[in-house]
């Protein structure tokens, strides 16, 4: 067996993409490791969201030089590859900058790596494959076999077409596209035979769905979201990440019917000033926006809400930055990420002329990271005393103890059987320990 070590960065696609490649892989002879020290194959699967995230791959790659090095002098040879957002965005410029790399496979691409591996084995031909074969990948990679674990992420469209000002999703993931629905339910009823329980349908802009089945019918969100609940042993279903003007009236109304369908949504805003959602390219108001999560919680009063901020745009003021406390204060969320803004090279605002110096950044960052990590407090304060449905995914840190979740994601530790992990019990909540709620087995 050979060994195979992957680093994932980035969101949750390129979390599944991990775990398909290493199915690609394992027909090789490579099996994980959990070290990069002597492994055989090295993979970083990166991401090109904001700028530390690229300086984490650079640095990385040092890391594994001095381990490549060092397996070359014991006789050995370690095979290194960066796939991802950031080899999509800089494929030539990273062999050029680390001579360490033997290959660099883009996200839509990744289908193409045993016979890369072949070529360099070989000695011989390309070393960038960065495509967007769109149709090709999926039909291409096998059956999953790798670990699932209770809750599964399952890919159903990539890409974007949205084209926010900030943002390098659309140039490094390529246009929309959905996956068949039929081919998405095979996958979802083979993660259930070996042992998911959760399906988590993943999308850059997931809700914004339309696969086309074998009849030549279009499928949206919410149907999938429907089929997937018909098949037996899935007990719950999330789907991840929304665009808030892609919440149809039918998936909005399947939050108020399936009940399989969890209360929690993460629907990014990105900022509660209308001039800044406009310079942002996100197509809807602050009001529009509100609006819509009244919408949601008509349909069902229980849902939490997440999101995501961008704090520093480019010509964001006092006053737009306060339009987004006031948004947060307004909606009330129960967990959310922030970032500074971080220029991109390529996309528009990164050429826009009013930069935000990053010491205003980093003091809006702060502010709001106060006011957001006082209402996830209260959000999980909340569940205290109150007896939830939490699905078991794994053992706890501490010996006999197990830890699953509740409908709003909230990890909950309880000290109960192993035999439990793969099914829902009702737990009282009882302390709070960190960000993790501690409960016994109602
Ligand atoms: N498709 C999702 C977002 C994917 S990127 C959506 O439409 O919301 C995840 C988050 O990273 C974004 O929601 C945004 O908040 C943040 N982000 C993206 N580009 C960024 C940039 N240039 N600087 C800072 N944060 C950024
Ligand atoms: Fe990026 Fe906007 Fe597309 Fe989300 S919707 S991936 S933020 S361009
Ligand atoms: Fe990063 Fe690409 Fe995901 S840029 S956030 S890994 S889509």
């Amino acid at each position: 067996m050979k060994k195979l070590f992957i680093k994932t960065y980035g969101c949750q696609m390129n979390a599944y993409d991990s775990a398909r490649m290493a199915d690609l892989l394992a027909p090789l002879g490579f099996a994980g490791t959990e070290t990069p020290d002597d492994a055989d194959m090295v993979i970083l699967n990166t991401c090109h969201i904001r700028e530390k995230a690229v300086e984490k791959v650079y640095s990385e790659l040092g890391r594994i030089r001095e381990l490549k090095d060092g397996k070359a002098k014991s006789g050995g040879r370690m095979l290194v590859a960066v796939a991802g957002c950031t080899a999509q965005a800089e494929g030539k410029e990273i062999i050029a900058r680390a001579p360490v790399v033997d290959m660099v496979v883009g996200p839509q691409s990744y289908h193409r790596l045993p016979e890369m591996i072949a070529r360099i084995a070989r000695g011989a031909g390309e070393r960038v494959e960065a495509d967007f074969p769109a149709l090709e990948k999926f039909d291409a990679l096998p059956e999953a076999v790798s670990d699932t674990g209770v809750s599964a992420f399952l890919t159903v469209q990539e890409g974007c077409d949205k084209f926010c000002t900030f943002c390098v999703v659309p140039y490094t993931r390529g246009p929309e596209h959905s996956r068949p629905p039929e081919k998405i339910l095979a996958e979802a009823r083979a993660l259930v035979a070996r042992g998911a329980r959760e399906i988590v349908l993943l999308g850059q802009n997931v809700n914004a769905y339309r696969g086309t089945d074998a009849q030549g019918h279009s499928w949206s969100l919410a149907r999938l979201i429907e089929a997937v609940a018909d098949i037996e042993n899935v007990l719950r279903i999330r789907y991840t990440t929304s665009h808030p003007r892609d919440m149809s009236d039918d998936l909005i109304e399947a939050h108020g019917r399936i009940a399989k369908l969890m209360p929690f949504l993460h629907l990014p805003v990105q900022s509660g000033s209308d001039t800044v959602l406009n310079a942002m390219n996100r197509q809807h108001s602050a009001d529009d926006y509100r609006r819509l999560i009244d919408r949601i919680r008509e349909a069902r009063p229980d849902i939490a809400f997440s999101s995501d901020f961008i704090v520093g745009f480019p010509g964001e003021t006092d006053a737009d930055f306060e339009a987004t406390l006031q948004l947060v204060r307004d909606i009330g969320y129960a967990q959310c990420f922030s970032f500074k803004y971080s220029a991109r090279p390529g996309t528009p605002a990164a050429a826009a002329k009013k930069q935000i110096a990053e010491s205003v950044k980093a003091d809006r960052l702060d502010q709001l990271q106060k006011l957001l990590l006082a209402q996830q407090d209260q959000a999980n304060l909340a569940a205290i005393g109150k007896t939830l449905e939490v699905l078991f995914e794994k053992p706890g840190r501490n010996l006999g103890q197990i830890v699953g979740r509740t409908p709003h994601l909230h990890p909950v530790h309880v000290e109960a059987s192993m035999s439990l992990i793969g099914s829902v019990h009702l737990v009282r909540i009882e302390t709070l320990l960190g960000n993790s709620l501690r409960g016994s087995l109602a």
